[in-house]
């Protein structure tokens, strides 16, 4: 769930329990990064204070709106296929309103509106409390447009109504907006300056999903090691704040902290870590509470020093090695996942080359790999050439995968054998007669059901695997439990 797209569930669309007196129909459906689907959660939780229950069939719908990404061209080609098909469906139902949502809007905002007719309403991802408004101009035959991004806005005061498919995991999101500026990344651009949300309202959060039953949850962000809460406010003005905020300031390491301390049972995952910002205090405090999951998603994006730096990635092949090193020293059996682009501008074999030996040398457990994909507006595209030939960005992007496959398989089998504590989340695809969860490594495992029920902890002995699964049975349950 960790992984920055998750294919299986792109385009899911959202349902929610139904509010009696509500009489309006609302189909949303998300594309792109977990923050998305997260967004789409206090986006319905706004629309079912405005008449709106949820749908999933589209051909119901009063409303629909389409939560997108930008992140690469394929994501926003995607997007457009939908309109296509709501296009259809509004020749029958002629009323339906089509409202964009999240990174396209935000990137094309009233671009929208002319060259894609059937759409009335285009939000940016810091205008979610505007949409009664916007919706009350729509519905007066106006198209509606709010793509303004805010320096406070972290939705902290409303509470999201969960998607609830399995009512175990949950993602709380931390930090907003991203200040990297990745010379590749669209983001800065489509979700703004980072700002930090509250930890009181997180810790309130955490709390009120462990008293609905949730056992694990993920601390989301475009970058949470930089998260910083020093009264509210952007990460960049935190030099002009007063000594007291200063002293009184809450970073990553004291959130991870406070939450893992407030909810000692609950699990605790977070994503994405930057490796500039990824801090050894944070370690500390992972090896420091047993609820908080030893795997950390460290993109890299390439293993060249050249093409590091041409990203405006703040650190070289050799620190990320140290780092990787300090961090496997003080919790040796650490699982780590990888982001990776192929093909970035300039790209030499010899950089591939490079990649592929950094790879070898941290042996990550999973990986999320892509081919560069130039975006409008980034530093790359304007001062640089998309210069390697598509068929050569997919050949290395394929070398990657087979490598990163190889590493999986590798890692996955190292725990065969042992006997691991498992949340059980939901029934296996594959089986009626088994569950599916997964290890504090993020390593699914699938075991035959017993008198086990969704949301326990047990603990499984692993006695085989596939090239990503493990499969065993359950010996009993955990001490968490
Ligand atoms: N820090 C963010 C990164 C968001 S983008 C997070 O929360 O994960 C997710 C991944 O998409 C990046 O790590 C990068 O590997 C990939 N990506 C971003 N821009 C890209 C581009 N222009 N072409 C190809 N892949 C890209
Ligand atoms: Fe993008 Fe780099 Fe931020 S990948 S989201 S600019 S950390």
């Amino acid at each position: 769930m960790e992984k920055v797209i998750d294919e299986s569930k792109q385009g899911q669309s959202l349902h929610l329990e139904a509010k009696k007196e509500n009489s309006r129909k609302l189909f949303i459906e998300s594309y792109g990064c977990q923050m998305n689907f997260s967004d789409s959660e206090i986006v319905a939780s706004i629309l079912s204070n405005e008449g709106f229950n949820t749908t999933q069939n589209l051909e119901d719908a009063d409303l629909v709106l389409v939560n997108t990404c930008s992140i690469r061209d394929k994501a926003e080609q995607t997007v457009r296929k939908r309109l296509e098909k709501y296009n259809a469906v509004k020749k029958i139902n002629p009323k339906m309103k089509v409202g964009v949502l999240g990174c396209m809007a935000e990137r094309l905002k009233s671009k929208f509106l002319e060259e894609e007719k059937i759409v009335d309403l285009v939000v940016g991802p810091d205008a979610y409390k505007d949409l009664p408004n916007l919706l009350s101009e729509v519905e007066d035959g106006r198209e509606a447009i709010n793509v303004i991004l805010s320096k406070e806005e972290t939705y902290g005061d409303i509470s999201p109504v969960r998607l609830d498919s399995n009512g175990v995991t949950a993602f709380v999101s931390i930090t907003r907006g991203c200040d990297n500026m990745c010379t590749f990344c669209v983001v800065p651009f489509t979700r703004g300056r980072e700002r930090s949300r509250d930890p009181q309202s997180i810790i309130e959060e955490v709390n009120d999903l462990w008293n609905k039953g949730y056992k694990e949850i993920t601390l989301l962000g475009q970058n949470v090691d930089s998260y910083l809460w020093y009264g509210g406010g952007l990460k960049k003005d935190f030099e002009k704040a007063s000594d007291l905020q200063k002293a009184t300031a809450v970073n990553f390491a004291k959130l991870l902290d406070m939450c893992a301390t407030a909810q000692p049972k609950m699990r605790i995952r977070f994503s994405t870590s930057n490796p500039q910002d990824m801090t050894m205090d944070v370690i500390e405090i992972m090896a420091k509470h047993n609820n908080i999951c030893k795997y950390i998603h460290l993109p890299v994006q390439s293993g060249s020093n050249r093409i590091l730096k041409e990203m405006n990635r703040q650190h070289t092949r050799e620190e990320y090695f140290k780092l990787i090193d300090d961090i496997k020293n003080l919790i040796p059996d650490i699982a780590f996942s990888q982001d990776m682009i192929a093909g970035f501008p300039t790209e030499t074999e010899a950089d591939h080359q490079d990649t592929l030996s950094l790879m070898e040398y941290v042996k990550y457990d999973f990986g999320f790999m892509f081919a560069y994909s130039e975006r409008p507006g980034t530093l790359a595209e304007r001062k640089m050439e998309d210069d390697v030939p598509e068929a050569t960005k997919k050949r290395r992007l394929q070398e990657i995968i087979e490598l990163q496959r190889q590493h999986g398989h590798y890692r996955t089998q190292q725990h065969l054998g042992k006997i691991e504590e498992v949340l059980i989340e939901k029934e296996s695809k594959r089986s009626d007669a088994h569950w599916s969860g997964r290890n504090t490594y993020n390593t699914v495992v699938i075991f035959p059901k017993e008198h086990y029920q969704v949301g326990d902890f047990v603990n499984v002995q692993i006695t085989d695997c596939t090239t990503a699964t493990l499969l065993g049975e359950a010996v009993g349950y955990s001490e968490n439990n």
